[in-house]
């Protein structure tokens, strides 16, 4: 699956410090003791009493926690060796739950257009009447969380946000994080900044709160965040807006947000005794994700007791950076390597430290803004070490391109993905030069064969951020990434992607009028549309 390591024979010394695992003792995903840890999650869900282990875990309770635990100790104190049959844990759920989505409301926004501007810039007949189409899904995607969740969140496993959102749709009933860049991005397309504007909101609320934002508005997310797009959420409102009062009011919480990312989230390089920090997913959290925990449980078996919760805390890191699950974070990536050698906490990732990148200048550039200039030089600082470590460390000269670094063999990783090229897109780097060997690396490679778009890796392993499948936040990224370079061959590389992209999505609505959250051997509907046949489809590449 990868091929030849090339760089650091040259003599460089490399370290790095203080990154080690802290091993046992591991938290739980949180302290909820019936969304997240305990006998009765652990009980329920190796029973497998639903198809989908999410369904449980998002069940609102009926009565209080401690009264359903008791119940739930008495019921374990009758049984047989501790372990409660299938019918009576059944019976258990069904008077002590209720079924998942009544803590929401459908709301529609108050902003929807029936013909916001994009429709008038796209010429041809029936992809307007596509994107037509496409802009009334807003109001079926919209929804509000109920009062009763805030008054009493102890019965949730919901985590409560103030201002009404957009979901993904399909098996993801509430909010994520990073996809909402791109939900938040379409609606200010479709020129809804108001409901934009809330969605921002909420997850300054949850910054206020939490001091981060977990990977989604479930309490079991908690303990994990996701590619971390607050601030870029906010750069594109204020393109749109210009409301910089709005700015002002919030900018000390997308600060918090990024102190999270280098307190909890960073790991130093020594490269030829030079220092470097850059910024990696770690999720030091032990125990099954509760929304996947029978597969979890069954991918450790046979493991000890300290390797089930260190890969445990794995899966939970490679579930942070929003690729669950790739061959990208298994380690070592030979070709027998399967989702048990996820290490992704080794892993010093390309499209995060990217988006670190342009987290610092923007908070640079909002700070000079409104006028501070000490602050503007704070960011401006720690931009300018960025550059030099996405370069010392992440830019391989020879491949012309920056690779994925493990921090446990020293090396970068050579195989292709998408999120290698996101610096571009960052505008991390935006040389004519560099622009000129990335193009080169992407037409060396034969990453720009698949007429289904650009395939998240060039190995198939059966993962799902791996081949044949494509992503469109990866598409977004590099096709508005060479899309602005100067270099005019970039652009009609972009170009070509984005109309392979476009086809492949049009066809796929055609045939079944729903949007899917990925294109590929396996097709999963994300929209609230699901599609009629809703079974496995070869996408053939
Ligand atoms: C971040 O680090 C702080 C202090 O080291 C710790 O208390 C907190 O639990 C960490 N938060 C997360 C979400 O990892
Ligand atoms: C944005 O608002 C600021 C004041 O808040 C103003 O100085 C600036 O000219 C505005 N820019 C645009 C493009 O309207
Ligand atoms: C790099 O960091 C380590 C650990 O904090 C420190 O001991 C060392 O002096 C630093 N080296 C340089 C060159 O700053
Ligand atoms: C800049 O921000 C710092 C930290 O929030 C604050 O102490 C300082 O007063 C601000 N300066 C200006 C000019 O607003
Ligand atoms: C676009 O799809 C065609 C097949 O329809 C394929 O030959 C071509 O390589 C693809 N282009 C890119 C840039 O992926």
């Amino acid at each position: 699956m990868l091929g030849t390591v090339w760089r650091f024979l040259v003599g460089i010394s490399i370290s790095v410090l203080g990154w080690q695992r802290l091993g046992c003792g591991l938290p739980p995903p949180c302290d909820s003791k019936i969304y997240c840890t305990g006998d009765l999650l652990k009980q329920v869900q190796l029973a497998r009493l639903f198809p989908d282990a999410k369904h449980f875990v998002d069940m609102p309770l009926r009565k209080p926690a401690d009264v359903v635990l008791a119940e739930f100790q008495q019921l374990m104190a009758k049984a047989q060796k501790g372990i409660v049959s299938r019918t009576e844990l059944q019976q258990f759920v069904t008077l002590s739950f209720d079924d998942p989505g009544k803590e929401f409301e459908q709301w529609e926004p108050q902003d929807w257009k029936s013909r916001p501007q994009i429709l008038n810039k796209i010429s041809d007949q029936k992809l307007r009447a596509w994107a037509s189409e496409l802009n009334t899904k807003w109001k079926s995607l919209g929804r509000k969380i109920k009062v009763a969740v805030e008054a009493q969140p102890e019965l949730y496993s919901l985590i409560y946000v103030p201002k009404p959102l957009m979901v993904p749709g399909g098996r993801f009933i509430e909010y994520y994080y990073w996809d909402s860049y791109w939900v938040i991005e379409g609606l200010l397309l479709c020129d809804m900044p108001a409901t934009a504007k809330g969605m921002i909101q909420n997850f300054l609320y949850l910054v206020d709160r939490y001091g981060h934002i977990p990977n989604g508005g479930r309490v079991y997310y908690l303990r994990r965040s996701q590619p971390p797009f607050l601030t870029l959420m906010m750069d594109a409102y204020l393109a749109r807006t210009n409301d910089t009062a709005f700015l002002r009011e919030n900018i000390h919480l997308l600060e918090v947000e990024y102190e999270f990312w280098q307190r909890n989230r960073s790991v130093t390089i020594t490269v030829g005794g030079t220092n470097h920090t850059l910024n990696r997913y770690n999720v030091q959290v032990g125990e099954p994700r509760p929304e996947s925990y029978s597969q979890d449980w069954e991918l450790a078996a046979g493991l000890s007791d300290a390797a089930r919760q260190e890969l445990w805390a794995e899966l939970k890191s490679a579930a942070e950076s929003g690729w669950d699950f790739s061959s990208r974070w298994f380690q070592p990536p030979t070709h027998t390597a399967t989702l048990r050698d996820t290490k992704a906490s080794t892993v010093v990732p390309v499209d995060l430290n990217a988006v670190l990148c342009k987290t610092e200048r923007l908070l640079a550039d909002f700070h000079r803004r409104l006028g501070n200039s000490s602050k503007t030089a704070q960011f401006q600082a720690a931009l300018e070490h960025r550059l030099q470590a996405l370069q010392a460390v992440l830019w391989d000269e020879a491949a012309g391109m920056w690779l994925d670094f493990n921090l446990l063999t020293k090396q970068l990783n050579p195989a292709f993905y998408p999120s290698n090229l996101v610096p571009l897109w960052a505008e991390c780097f935006v040389d004519e030069a560099v622009v000129g060997k990335v193009l080169r690396y992407l037409q060396g490679s034969t990453a720009l064969s698949y007429k289904n778009g650009l395939p998240t890796s060039l190995a198939r392993t059966g993962q799902q951020w791996d081949l044949p499948n494509a992503w469109p936040p990866l598409q977004h990224m590099v096709i508005a990434g060479l899309a602005k370079s100067s270099s005019s061959s970039a652009r009609e590389t972009a170009f070509a992607l984005a109309q392979n992209w476009t086809r492949t999505t049009f066809s796929l609505y055609r045939k079944y009028q729903a949007m899917f959250e990925k294109a590929g051997a396996r097709v999963r509907p994300r929209s609230a549309v699901r599609p009629a046949a809703a079974s496995p489809r070869l996408w053939g590449v």
